[in-house]
């Protein structure tokens, strides 16, 4: 059987679409890249922002016609959408054959077999991912007011540090040369005693791990024992994803963030002090109710102070479920909109100006990809980077001399 796995949403899904495909393929399915063809076709949902259920929505649409005329293709819904808006789906989707939450997602392996009969059982195939990215929690309880991942993925539970320890043993005896560890709220980590440090300490030890990288952080438990052991550690890239979200206090207070600007500002510097080749990149929400010019300005005035090496800014988007539900949406699309583009306009000016003092070094990429004579790979600080080269080189770590720099790549040549 030809199976079709469409995902929207974050690294986390990512993952559990990952462990799926493997499940299927683990007993003779095929993974292709075109639903018109498929035989099982599988939608991993997110419910982030309206937007990302939109998308869902339209590819179902799509998917209606399909099933119609092959109406006995296994058509399933999975993910963080499925979670919450179950009955939705089956309402406004009859054809749709399951629906599986992303609480749920470990009982994939009994629904789907319910509907496939013929298995032939193969072995697993040891394939060699250069990458690996393991989830260490998860779920969050931060419980932020605009944000609906505690609800659909539920409060934050710890993965007990020895499975991670040796599922990550496994992946770099096979080759595995980067790892990112995965959570909502990564460095709250915390099982039977070792804390996120200790949880690096213990992976990065692992014998051929080049890379260790993590997200995403919340900046009320970025610790000076974790800061320290960044400074470092060798193994660990020099980046941190640092969610500010707004820099006007009053807003982080309805956001439930849980720090003031000035908190947020002083790690930021902190974190520079000890570590000066750190990049620090960010989100940003425009539009939260109530907020006002002068409140955007706060947060546009401190991606000028705190030199964003990236920046994610979305639109307020009111989600089910939330605290922030209970406060109108009383930002208009334009005026999200132009305060989107203001602050997108500037991050790019920052990100390129901080990535033009790269030009005439050479850094360290790992490679990832190669297409066209041209090999792709990022350095420690997560840039991207393009430079010639040849298909071998994918899963090295090569030396790069930068000669361009743009808001988000680099691009040189390779040292010989
Ligand atoms: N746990 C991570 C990421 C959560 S989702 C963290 O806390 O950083 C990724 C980003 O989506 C968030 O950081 C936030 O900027 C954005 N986001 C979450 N809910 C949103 C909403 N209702 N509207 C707009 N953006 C939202
Ligand atoms: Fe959502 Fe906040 Fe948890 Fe991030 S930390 S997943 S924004 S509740
Ligand atoms: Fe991720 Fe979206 Fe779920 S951001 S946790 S897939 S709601």
């Amino acid at each position: 059987m030809n199976f079709f796995i469409e995902t929207i949403g974050c690294q986390m899904n990512v993952n559990d679409s990952n462990d799926i495909s493997e499940y299927l393929v683990s007993f003779g399915c095929k993974k292709i890249d075109d639903y018109l063809k498929a035989d099982i076709v599988l939608l991993n949902t997110c419910s982030v922002r309206f937007s990302a259920e939109h998308k869902a929505y339209s590819f179902l649409g799509r998917l209606k016609e399909y099933k119609e005329s092959n109406p006995d293709v296994i058509v399933g819904v999975i993910g963080c959408m499925a979670q919450y808006a179950y009955k939705e789906i089956k309402k406004k989707c009859p054809f749709v054959n399951f629906v599986l939450g992303a609480k749920d997602i470990q009982n994939f392996p009994e629904i789907i077999n319910k509907f496939i009969k013929s298995k032939q059982t193969i072995h697993k195939i040891e394939k060699k991912e250069i990458f690996k990215y393991i989830t260490i929690a998860r779920g969050c309880s931060n419980f932020c007011t605009y944000c609906i991942v505690p609800f659909v993925r539920g409060q934050e539970v710890s993965i007990d540090s020895d499975k991670i320890y040796s599922f990550a043993k496994e992946a770099v005896d096979n080759g595995t040369k980067e790892i990112t560890l995965l959570g909502q709220n990564v460095n709250s980590y915390s099982f039977n005693g070792i804390n996120f440090t200790k949880l690096i300490q213990k992976i990065s030890s692992i014998s051929g791990l080049e890379r260790l990288r993590f997200m995403t952080n919340h900046p009320k438990d970025l610790s000076d024992e974790l800061i320290c052991e960044i400074a470092t550690n060798k193994k660990v890239c020099k980046h941190i994803h640092l969610p500010l979200q707004s820099a006007s206090d009053r807003i982080l207070k309805l956001m439930n963030r849980k720090y003031t600007y000035k908190q947020y500002r002083d790690l930021v510097f902190k974190i520079k002090s000890k570590i000066p080749d750190i990049n620090i990149t960010s989100d940003i929400i425009v539009g939260f109710p109530t907020e006002t010019d002068e409140d955007f300005q706060k947060t546009f005035s401190a991606a000028k102070e705190l030199q964003f090496g990236g920046l994610f800014i979305f639109k307020y988007s009111p989600r089910p479920k939330t605290f922030a539900l209970q406060f109108k949406d009383d930002i208009s699309v334009e005026k999200k909109q132009r305060r989107l583009y203001e602050l997108l306009e500037e991050s790019n000016i920052i990100s390129k100006k901080i990535n033009s003092n790269y030009i005439n070094k050479e850094i360290d990429v790992l490679v990832e990809g190669f297409q066209d004579t041209i090999c792709c790979g990022r350095n420690s600080q997560n840039l991207k980077v393009f430079f010639s080269g040849k298909q071998n080189l994918v899963g090295k770590i090569v030396k790069v001399n930068i000669n361009n720099a743009l808001a988000n790549s680099l691009s040189g040549n390779m040292v010989v």
